[in-house]
Order: structure tokens, then C-alpha cells, then sequence
């Protein structure tokens, strides 16, 4: 019998290490969740993982921004620009018609994940350094409202 010579390229996939931490506990606890969520994305329930990580994503957004703003960390405008703009490039990817494929859930695990470190282990990390050396206190565990508020929800509108 003759086998097909479509080559199954392994999962993308980039593992959490503590090496991504940038000293906030919430924010760190929160990241790895993220992590998770994108290595569970899959062919066969895309629509679930994706919706569940986007959600996530609000939530967490969210819930760093309000760090940001409460401890009145000087680059928070930005860091909101740099969420927005995040949210809009996954807008573009998700509102392009293209069917959902096992290449395109690659596509998108590959694009998130690069997309998580670059920004942790640059802005994030900015962040986490600012306040290790401009608060004595534990920062505060802070709670977003479930998605609705977060831009993503303003981009697809009500779900
Ligand atoms: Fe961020």
C-alpha cells in the first residue's frame, strides 16, 4: 500500500520555565496559564481553546493593567497600546475567513507563543523591575470582571 508522503511536522510547542518570571506572583501564576492554554490549542475542539484562551487573555490584560495603574507605574499608557495592538493583530489572524486547518492552529500557537516571551522578557519584565524597586509592600491581587470589559470582547463584539 502506498503511504502518503505528507511529512506531520511536530507540534509547536514552548513549555513555561521559571526563567519567563518577572517577580510579580500574580502576574507570573497568570502567564503560565497562558502558556497552558496555548499548548492546548487544538484541530479537533479550535473554537473551545480558542475561545477559552481569548478569554483568558481579557482577564489577564486586564488584571495587569490594573496593577500597573494602581502601583502608578510610568509606562502604563504604553503597555496598553502594546495589549491593543496584540488584540488586534489576533483579530486580523481570526477574522481572515481561513478555514481552521492543523497547519493554521500551528500558525497561531507559534504566533502566540513568540508573541508571550517577546513581550514577558521585555515590557513585562520592565514592569516587574519597576515595582521590585518602587514598592515595599506585596502588591495587591487584583480580580478583572470575566472577559466583557477587555478589549477583545469591544473587537468581536458580545459573545
Ligand atoms: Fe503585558
Amino acid at each position: 500500500m502506498k503511504e502518503t508522503l505528507e511529512v506531520k511536522k511536530a507540534p509547536y510547542v514552548i513549555e513555561w520555565r521559571d526563567g519567563f518570571k518577572i517577580g510579580v506572583a500574580q502576574v507570573d501564576q497568570e502567564h503560565r496559564h497562558l502558556f497552558t492554554l496555548v499548548r492546548a490549542l487544538n484541530l479537533a475542539s479550535v473554537d473551545q481553546t480558542v475561545e477559552e484562551l481569548l478569554d483568558y487573555v481579557v482577564t489577564h490584560f486586564s488584571n495587569e493593567q490594573e496593577l500597573m495603574e494602581k502601583s502608578g507605574y510610568p509606562a502604563f499608557e504604553q503597555h496598553l497600546k502594546l495589549h491593543e495592538e496584540f488584540a488586534a493583530q489576533v483579530a486580523d489572524f481570526l477574522g481572515s475567513g481561513i478555514e481552521w486547518s492543523e497547519e493554521r492552529v500551528q500558525e497561531l500557537r507559534r504566533f502566540l507563543n513568540k508573541w508571550l516571551i517577546g513581550h514577558i522578557m521585555t515590557h513585562d519584565l520592565r514592569f516587574g523591575k519597576w515595582q521590585a524597586s518602587h514598592s515595599a509592600v506585596e502588591s495587591p491581587v487584583v480580580q478583572a470582571a470575566p472577559a466583557a470589559r477587555g478589549f477583545f470582547a469591544r473587537l468581536f463584539g458580545a459573545r
